[in-house]
């Protein structure tokens, strides 16, 4: 029956995404187009494979710091320059090997692998690696602001135990504050003892106790700082981790995502709970679409979290990447979160089970007082009551907090649903970050979003006027790093407006926008809805509020250059080519027309003496995503074919084609003209010859149904790999085929239009 439930919303959640052509990017830049419009610059080390593992990003120095195997990387961040420097940071002497023999791998584990990078004072900064399974911690001399200073002491070093796991693999969070470093992960050799730890610093080493309601095999995301309000003895560490859901029951491997936390001025209690946590509580983190018969379809594997940081401080908005965990599907949500109703849920019941018999519910009975989870502050420190450290605290008030760590209300997202959700996906989504970007009509929240194959996704979420319906907008598409690999950290500089996406190939700063890209007119500029760009009277540029100019033309929400762009001269959107083809009578033809953008619908119109028709298609004339195909051509297709894109209510002529018929005679003249070796080398039409073969073969593959790809005929065929891979060589022949045609083509351009000698004109 959840099987069913699952497959069911499977379901949904599918014909939803492929329902509209809205998921596709609106633009999809490759490797090579990023790097030659100098939108992204990889950084890669300088002995191979980097197997980057750490990254700070200093804004006040210019510096970006990275942590590998063995190694960290200094890099300055000048407008120009791109120095780099290096410290060679090997585990140490013996560990490497001691950690071989207990049977660990040489390469992947047995190294030191950097964890944390964190600043440390105003001239070093804290770094740890796990040192071949001997987690080690250092200083760093980084100097202060506008020097390039990078040394480490390599006798002052310490243990890292508790500070970074011993397994590179393992997950693992971390935030230093104050001076002390708070992190949550396992913090032994084999693995087992999972723990929120504080250390460095003054006080005493605080950490949580071994029991499995507090912390069950959780997987660390992230943690950060958040103050309440004014009073800094209300600051609290957040923690986000996913771990097994005890309340969840009977149902078994079950997991949640979770957001805990505890006190920055938490120091234990006096007798109970010395040097473990009094403050820590948790509460659940829901992220879930709504599925049929009411069976809510929940992601609840956390991924990533983000803190968009605003000016308020203490509200940053919380944005968490979640997966499903189902075997049936595999399905990624993007939810928001507000610190407003975290609070609200930590100040909401307990949740509590009064037996093994008994089911889960809201704590009915009384709270001793201090309430578990509240601070020591001014607020508890009373006359009569004075509670001013947590060393204070009745040990009724430990005892609770000890029993009652989970609080019984969840936290639902803000508008109670995912604002993206993505199934049926070739990759994984994995990394976020996010800009918030100040536009003609308000702001807006840009994410970008790395995968598991090497891209990022930029992409905005816009609420429809009056529905609750989300409209997910993909601006673009960028292929980061050249082969797949996962983008495993990514940190965001709005000062130089760029993201620096780090896989164990590299790290590349990619610059968040380059509106250049979305092309010349204002409706192309207008209908990229990018809201970093607007048309300023002559161009697609970076949008600035505020500035003098008057000219700004910018519709994020609508993408209509019909209100937009209706002022501005025609020539802008007049991007057409025309060309002439000539095609033989019963032989096929095509009209090549590709819009700039995938999410624009084509159709064709074709002009006979003074009347303009709709192209009607049937078996004989089909509409592909490359152009117009005609199976066979008869003499009454002669005309002029007008390709038209419509975008977002928005047309535009893409281009116009005479189309020419060759008769049988004037064909087979020609060829016999041609034979004569009038002109061109025999190679050049051996290639046209050859590429006319290979699209009939493809075109009797194809069959009549009107299927723009072989690729997807056949994957509606259920047909077979052998196949498969015959189709696909088929068609890189062809391409070939088409590109020698080319060639062969441009070098007869001059005589081109006089001469009708182009008979296979089907890639023009
Ligand atoms: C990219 O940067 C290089 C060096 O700064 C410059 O010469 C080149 O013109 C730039 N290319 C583009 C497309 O901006
Ligand atoms: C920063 O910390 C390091 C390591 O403890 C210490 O050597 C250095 O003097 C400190 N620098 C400042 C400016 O406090
Ligand atoms: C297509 O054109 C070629 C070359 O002109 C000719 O040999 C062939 O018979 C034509 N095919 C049809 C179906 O007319
Ligand atoms: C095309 O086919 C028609 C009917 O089959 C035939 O009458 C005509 O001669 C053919 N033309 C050429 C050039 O093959």
């Amino acid at each position: 029956m959840k099987g069913f439930t699952l497959l069911c919303s499977a379901a949904l959640l599918l014909s939803a995404a492929s329902a509209t052509k809205l998921n596709v990017p609106r633009l999809r830049l490759s490797y090579k187009d990023l790097l030659s419009t100098n939108r992204s610059s990889i950084f890669s080390g300088h002995h191979g494979q980097l197997s980057l593992s750490a990254v700070f990003l200093d804004e006040y120095r210019d510096r970006l710091f990275l942590g590998g195997k063995d190694i960290l990387y200094s890099l300055l961040l000048g407008p120009t320059s791109s120095e780099s420097k290096e410290i060679y940071w090997p585990p140490l002497p013996g560990n490497r090997e001691d950690c071989i023999q207990t049977g660990k791998d040489p390469q992947t584990e047995c190294a030191n692998f950097v964890r944390l990078l964190q600043p440390y004072n105003r001239t070093h900064l804290l770094a740890c690696g796990t040192g071949a399974f001997q987690p080690m911690c250092a200083f760093i001399s980084v100097g202060h602001r506008g020097e390039h200073v990078f040394t480490m002491d390599p006798l002052n070093v310490e243990s890292g135990r508790g500070k970074v796991p011993h397994d590179p693999s393992f997950p693992f969070a971390s935030a230093f504050s104050g001076g002390e470093l708070y992190t949550g992960l396992t913090a032994d050799f084999l693995g087992r003892d999972s723990v929120i730890f504080r250390s460095m610093g003054g006080r005493s080493t605080m950490r949580t106790e071994t029991d499995q309601k507090l912390l069950h095999d959780p997987k660390f995301i992230a943690a950060h700082l958040i103050p309440d309000n004014d009073d800094r003895d209300n600051d609290k560490v957040y923690f986000f981790f996913t771990e097994k859901a005890t309340e969840a029951g009977d149902r078994e491997g079950s997991i949640h995502t979770r957001v805990g936390r505890v006190c920055a001025n938490d120091v234990g209690g006096q007798r109970v709970l010395v040097n473990k946590w009094s403050t820590f509580i948790k509460a659940r983190l829901v992220c879930s679409v709504p599925g049929p018969h009411g069976i809510d379809t929940h992601f609840n594997q956390l991924e990533d979290v983000f803190l968009l940081r605003t000016k308020d401080e203490r509200n940053p908005d919380v944005y968490a990447i979640f997966s499903t965990i189902s075997n049936v599907f595999q399905g990624f949500a993007v939810c928001v979160y507000r610190m407003a109703d975290i609070r609200e849920a930590f100040n909401g019941p307990f949740a509590h089970k009064e037996g093994p018999d008994y089911q889960w519910g809201a704590y009915e009975g009384r709270v001793p007082y201090p309430r578990p989870g509240v601070c020591p502050s001014k607020i508890t420190n009373q006359p009569g009551r004075e509670f001013g450290s947590t060393k204070d605290f009745p040990d009724s008030v430990l005892q609770f907090a000890r029993s009652h760590p989970l609080m019984w209300r969840p936290v639902f997202p803000a508008l109670r649903q995912p604002v993206l959700v993505k199934a049926n996906i070739p990759y994984k989504l994995k990394q976020i970050v996010v800009d918030r970007v100040e536009a003609e009509d308000g702001h807006y929240d840009v994410m970008f979003i790395g995968t598991d194959s090497g891209t990022v996704l930029k992409v905005i979420a816009l609420q429809g006027g009056n529905s609750l319906e989300m409209e997910v907008v993909t601006l673009e598409e960028l292929q980061v790093f050249k082969v797949p690999t996962p983008i495993t950290s990514m940190e965001i500089s709005v000062k130089r407006q760029a993201v620096f996406v780090g896989s164990p190939a590299g790290v590349a700063q990619v610059k968040l926008h380059r509106c250049e890209t979305y092309g010349k007119a204002c409706a192309e500029c207008c209908l990229a809805r990018d809201p970093y760009c607007a048309w300023d009277g002559s161009s697609c540029s970076r949008y600035t509020p505020n500035s003098k100019r008057r000219f700004r033309r910018q519709d994020i929400r609508h993408g209509n250059p019909v209100l937009q762009c209706v002022d501005q001269s025609p020539e802008d959107l007049d991007v057409t080519e025309d060309k002439v083809v000539y095609g033989t009578e019963n032989n096929s033809t095509f009209l090549e027309c590709v819009p700039r953008s995938p999410q624009a619908t084509v159709t064709w119109l074709v002009q006979r003496d003074d009347r303009k028709d709709e192209v009607k298609l049937d078996d004989r004339v089909m509409s592909t995503d490359q152009g117009l195909l005609f199976r066979r051509l008869f003499r009454h297709d002669e005309g002029v074919y007008i390709c038209r894109s419509r975008e977002h209510g928005f047309t535009q002529v893409l281009g116009r084609i005479t189309l020419e018929v060759l008769q049988g005679e004037t064909v087979d003249e020609l060829m016999a003209r041609d034979n004569a070796g009038l002109s061109d080398s025999f190679k050049d039409r051996a290639a046209l010859g050859q590429s006319r073969t290979w699209f009939k073969d493809i075109m009797q593959l194809i069959g009549p149904s009107n299927l723009p790809h072989v690729e997807e005929y056949c994957e509606r065929m259920w047909c077979n790999d052998k196949l498969r891979r015959k189709h696909k060589s088929m068609l890189e022949k062809y391409r070939q085929a088409q590109e020698s045609a080319r060639k062969a083509r441009s070098k007869n351009s001059g005589e081109r239009n006089r001469t009708p000698r182009d008979l296979s004109a089907w890639e023009e």
